[in-house]
């Protein structure tokens, strides 16, 4: 039977629901089959938080439709992306002896559940525990400790925690529609997979990536993850901006945003005008497109210096040669790269999903930053992001359908192996 990798990300702008065939070469190597693609404008989603059950089931809905048409198949299961500004991260560590003398599976899932074991703040859940690396009878850095001799593991993991009500509600849209959660995968984790090439791992690297109400940062060093934040601004801050600045609709400001803006005031003529409506007037007034660049940089300047101040308290903002890279849709604006690398003084480039990737099929169309993380959720749903515990949800059908339901979860231990 086809094995199928189905992948939601519930955006604030957009839901966007990508279906694959898993597909395998003669060396024994995975790849993705592009099956089908699906799009619908989001609703009942705020800063990346479902704050309407019955909308966003609905803008689900609709984006899995039109995939499931696309691939002329039924969507049975999905990785879902989750952010908001109450996801949370920390590091621990946890310890496991040796019993047969020699490290198995078994022993680096138990180190793991040991890191797990720390107290949370009240209605807060365990989303990921990923090992950032492993110490084997006092030898610390061990990418790899499987089959090693020793007496003693242990792991530093780093652990990713979230509201348990914005998880509830989010399994809850989804399941709603009959569609099984795999995993709820963190956005910054899925986006990078879709954007990065291995040297920039290796380096050291951090992916913004700047979404319509979100701002997702993932830091990785010597190909593991260190650093994981989500700030509560993005692409709507931009255009509601412009909006006040211009006394336009949201949509009016919208349009302008997408086809005059740039976060470079002086790459744009000083002379240039654009026309637009604005409220109180029936006929278009000019605007200098000069002004409305000046209003996009000044906010981007803000996300840029948010970002910036979170890397320096988070210790890594030094620790980034291969620098930032910018993805999701708010860096299609021209001149971000260039607004980057002054705020930052670090290398700068804007991350598209790109052909190089293992999927076939990819369209021109979904090779754009605005799809990272739902490429990326099918690049997760193909691999194990190396030796992790994620937390997979399963919702009794019963309950889904009377609206009892209050999200109950289940721990599921994925394969420890990587691949
Ligand atoms: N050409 C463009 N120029 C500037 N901004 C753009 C362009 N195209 C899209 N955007 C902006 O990108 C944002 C949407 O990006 P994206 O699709 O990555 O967000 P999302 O995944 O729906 O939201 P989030 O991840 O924050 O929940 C919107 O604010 C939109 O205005
Ligand atoms: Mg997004």
């Amino acid at each position: 039977m086809q094995e199928i990798v189905s992948a939601i990300d519930v955006g604030t702008t957009k839901v966007c629901a990508l279906m694959a065939a898993v597909t395998h070469d003669s060396l024994g190597g995975m790849a993705l089959q592009l099956l089908g693609a699906g799009e619908a404008s989001s609703r009942g989603i705020r800063r990346g938080v479902v704050m309407n059950v019955t909308e966003a089931t609905d803008a689900i809905a609709a984006a899995v439709e039109a995939c499931e048409h696309d691939a002329g198949q039924p969507m049975s299961s999905a990785y879902v992306g989750i952010a908001g500004s109450h996801i949370s991260a920390l590091t621990s560590q946890g310890m496991s002896p040796i019993g047969s003398g020699s490290i198995g599976n078994m022993e680096m899932h138990r180190a793991l559940e040991a890191a797990q074991a720390i107290v949370l703040p009240q209605n807060q859940d365990v989303i990921h525990t990923i090992a950032r690396s492993w110490t084997v009878d006092g030898q610390a850095h061990i990418f790899q400790p499987l089959g090693m001799t020793a007496l003693r593991l242990e792991v530093d993991a780093h652990i990713v925690t979230g509201s348990r009500t914005a998880m509830s509600n989010l399994v809850q849209c989804v399941a709603t529609n009959g569609i099984d959660v795999d995993e709820l995968v963190l956005e910054p984790l899925a986006s990078n997979k879709a954007v990065l090439t291995p040297d920039e791992r290796k380096m050291g690297v951090a992916v913004v990536d700047i979404g319509g109400g979100t701002t997702d940062i993932a830091v990785f060093i010597d190909d593991a993850l260190c650093y994981t934040a989500i700030l509560d601004v993005g692409g709507h801050h931009l255009t509601n901006d412009v909006a006040i600045g211009l006394h336009a609709p949201f949509e009016t400001a919208e349009d302008l945003k997408r086809r005059f803006g740039h976060a470079v005031p002086e790459r744009v003529a000083e002379d240039e005008t654009v026309w637009a409506t604005v409220f109180g007037e029936k006929s278009e007034r000019s605007f200098s497109r000069q002004f409305i660049c000046q209003i996009l940089a000044a906010r981007l300047e803000e996300i840029c210096e948010l970002v910036h101040e979170n890397l320096k308290k988070s210790g890594y903002r030094n620790k980034l040669p291969a620098g930032i890279v910018l993805t999701g849709g708010s860096s299609l604006l021209p001149g971000i790269s260039e607004l980057g690398r002054d705020m930052f003084t670090l290398p700068v480039r804007v991350g598209s999903p790109s052909s190089r990737l293992p999927i076939t099929g990819l369209s021109r169309a979904l090779q754009s930053p605005t799809y990272a993380t739902s490429v990326g959720l099918l690049l997760w749903g193909l691999h194990d992001d190396g030796f992790s515990i994620h937390r997979r949800f399963e919702v009794e059908p019963a309950m889904v359908h009377s609206g009892e339901w209050v999200g109950q979860a289940t721990r599921w231990f994925k394969n420890l192996l990587p691949g």
